[in-house]
């Protein structure tokens, strides 16, 4: 799966022929699973007709303010559009879209767009070989370049002029494999392992009876995500869970038992940056698992346990450069539990999480969490959802690892 899969991209289209390949591109952006919009000049208009890409698109083209064919015109809102867009790639840019880019002028919806985006712009430039050479060329370049947009630089080959030289828009593969790349490489992330257990695990007692907990998974999944929207390539071992993800950073190892889990962890552990250990693994399980199913037979029944091996604190034993987390769910003096298992367990950080709290916890779809640094920092949140528990808690790892 692509970087761009579920990313918002306006493509700006400007008055070059070049455009004919924005059909090309906008499949491009299609087939790595982008939602796509397009904004055009007027101009280039003559070059690609709107039909052809909102057919590809599967949305309506925008090129002015207002839909002037249309008895009941409605405003085209450039500053929704904006704000729509993950990214926003001008392809093919002209010399004279450059410039008016560079000095902010404003007169048509594409450029009234790009003033209100406040994400990440690219551009391809496309022109004649002496314009591109231009010095005003060079100067627009260096000026969007200075404002932090991405020159994504043209190649050099036959013109349409007839001239051969530089000028020719990137190949629309190369475009998409360009912004690929370069969203990889903005990724703080991007090389580093990070380690992850997620959901309950299964202790049998015999074929078909086991011991569980009520762990969804859901925390940890949700960490996996954003742990590889920031660019990590993620091992995420999960007990039995009804979570699913699809992401190609994202390789999940299924198990059942706290021995097959920690089995797995120490498969990997040397390889990675950073292990979460977030699963809520069984900390006793029958001492011997019966091999046909048990009959009801006494009135009372007792199943003698043993204690699994904390995974947690064996990796702590072992860890070398790794940027070890664990969490904590507490019933009652929970900081100082908290606490207590960030030193026996030799972590760097321990995410608390109380049953005392409401809307904390199992199963749900919220956690209130508070994170806790090996210096004995506190850092206590408010009640929010998952998906952005998990994101505070990549941020408090970045800040404590620089990365
Ligand atoms: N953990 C683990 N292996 C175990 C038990 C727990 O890796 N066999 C990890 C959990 O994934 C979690 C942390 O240890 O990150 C804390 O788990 P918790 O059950 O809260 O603490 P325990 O150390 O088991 O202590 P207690 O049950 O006494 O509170």
């Amino acid at each position: 799966m692509s970087i761009l899969s579920g990313k918002n991209i306006l493509l700006g289209i400007t008055a070059g022929i070049a455009a004919y390949k924005t059909a090309s591109l906008v499949r491009l952006f299609i087939k790595a699973g982008a939602n796509v919009k397009v904004v055009m000049t007027p101009a280039s208009k003559d070059f690609i007709t709107p039909l052809t890409l909102s057919t590809l698109s599967k949305n309506p083209v925008y090129s002015s303010f207002t839909n002037e064919d249309d008895d009941n015109a409605m405003w085209n809102n450039h500053v929704d559009l904006g704000l729509w867009a993950d990214l926003f790639i001008v392809a093919p840019a002209t010399a004279n879209t450059l410039s008016k880019m560079a000095n902010g002028t404003c007169d048509n919806l594409l450029m009234a767009t790009y003033l209100s985006a406040k994400c990440p712009v690219y551009f391809a430039p496309a022109m004649d070989l002496d314009m591109y050479k231009h010095q005003s060329t060079k100067q627009s370049f260096d000026t969007l370049q200075s404002y932090g947009n991405v020159m994504i630089p043209a190649t050099s080959g036959e013109l349409a002029s007839g001239l051969v030289g530089e000028g020719r828009m990137a190949e629309p593969e190369d475009i998409v494999a360009f912004i690929e790349n370069h969203i990889l490489g903005t990724l703080p992330l991007h090389g580093k392992k990070v380690l992850l257990t997620a959901g309950p695990t299964y202790e049998a007692i015999d074929p078909v009876r086991f011991i569980g907990n009520h762990s969804s998974g859901k925390m940890g999944f949700e960490i996996a995500k954003a742990a590889a929207n920031l660019g990590a390539e993620v091992i995420l071992i999960s007990g039995p869970s009804h979570q699913r993800v699809t992401h190609s950073f994202i390789n999940v190892i299924r198990v059942t038992s706290a021995q097959e889990m920690y089995d797995e962890v120490h498969k990997h552990f040397d390889l990675v940056d950073i292990a979460i250990l977030s699963a809520a693994v069984a900390d006793y399980r029958p001492k011997n698992i019966a091999k046909q199913k048990i009959k009801k037979k006494e009135s009372t029944f007792s199943i003698e346990l043993e204690k699994t091996k904390d995974i947690l604190k064996s990796l702590g034993e072992v860890k070398s450069h790794q940027f070890l987390v664990g969490f904590a769910l507490e019933t009652n003096n929970e900081l100082e539990h908290a606490k207590g298992k960030l030193e026996s367990k030799n972590l760097d950080l321990i995410v608390l999480n109380s049953l005392n709290d409401k809307g904390a916890g199992f199963g749900g779809s919220t956690n209130k969490v508070t994170f806790i640094t090996a210096s004995h920092d506190v850092i206590a949140h408010e009640l929010k959802s998952k998906s952005e528990v998990a994101q505070d808690l990549m941020q408090q790892i970045l800040k404590q690892t620089h990365a």
